[in-house]
């Protein structure tokens, strides 16, 4: 697939790393277009680095991970280009109130299909998903059809497990995942190499 990440530092960067390997086209679009961390990191994976217009122009699938406090003005800038994208939040907005994005989606890219997803673990377990022979699950949400088989296989080339907890009204539960993987990794000092796995009883 052809998928544009927004940011190229931790999280961008460690998905960018694992799409690439699974045979996706990436685009970085960034800021600072010449930046040589950047540059040099899109190299190594054959990656190509544009404004964020031109990698929102190129990608199926446009992946925030900037700044939380980046969302509302990028996403109004760029809202009409997300219109038929399938949309990937993982932006964090760590100021209190939503910590998601949706409401700026609904507003000026009503009809992208967005996903809320890769925000709830640490980018170190999406670099090493597996804790001995467990596979870490990672919760997720956003509108049924393709745009969810779409997601779903990003999140296993990250890896990962799945797990859909509904559409977008449940953007909040997703989003308390997040919160409770903070209170445990900090709050409880149980450290940042920490996931979830649902477990289920065939009856
Ligand atoms: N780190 C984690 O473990 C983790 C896990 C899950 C979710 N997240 C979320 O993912 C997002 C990125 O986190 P990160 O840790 O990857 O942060 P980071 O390492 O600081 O990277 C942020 C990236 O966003 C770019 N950026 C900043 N402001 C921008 C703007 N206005 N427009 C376009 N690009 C901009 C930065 O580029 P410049 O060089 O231009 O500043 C940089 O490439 C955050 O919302 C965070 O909450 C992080």
């Amino acid at each position: 697939m052809k998928i544009a990440i927004l940011g190229a530092k931790i999280i961008g960067g460690t998905l960018a790393r694992k799409w690439a390997q699974a045979g996706h086209r990436i685009m970085f679009g960034v800021r600072s277009v010449d930046n040589p961390e950047t540059q040099a990191l899109a190299q190594e994976l054959a990656a190509s680095v544009g404004t964020v217009a031109e990698a929102v122009a190129f990608g199926e699938v446009v992946v925030f991970a900037i700044p939380g406090n980046a969302m509302t003005e990028t996403i109004a800038a760029h809202g009409s280009a997300l219109n038929d994208k399938i949309v990937i939040d993982a932006a964090n907005r760590m100021g209190g109130g939503a910590m998601n994005s949706a409401a700026d989606f609904a507003a000026h890219a009503p009809g992208a299909q967005v996903y809320r997803a890769f925000n709830s673990l640490g980018w170190e377990n999406f670099e090493q998903p597996m804790f001995g022979d467990l596979q870490a699950d990672l919760f997720y949400c956003g509108p049924a059809g393709v745009g969810r088989n779409v997601v779903e296989q990003l999140i296993r080339d990250v890896g990962l497990r799945p797990m859909c907890v509904g559409d977008l009204r449940q953007v909040g539960l997703v989003d308390a995942i997040g919160s409770l993987w903070f209170a445990l990794a900090f709050g409880q000092g149980m450290g940042r190499q920490l996931a979830f796995k649902v477990l289920t009883r065939q009856t």
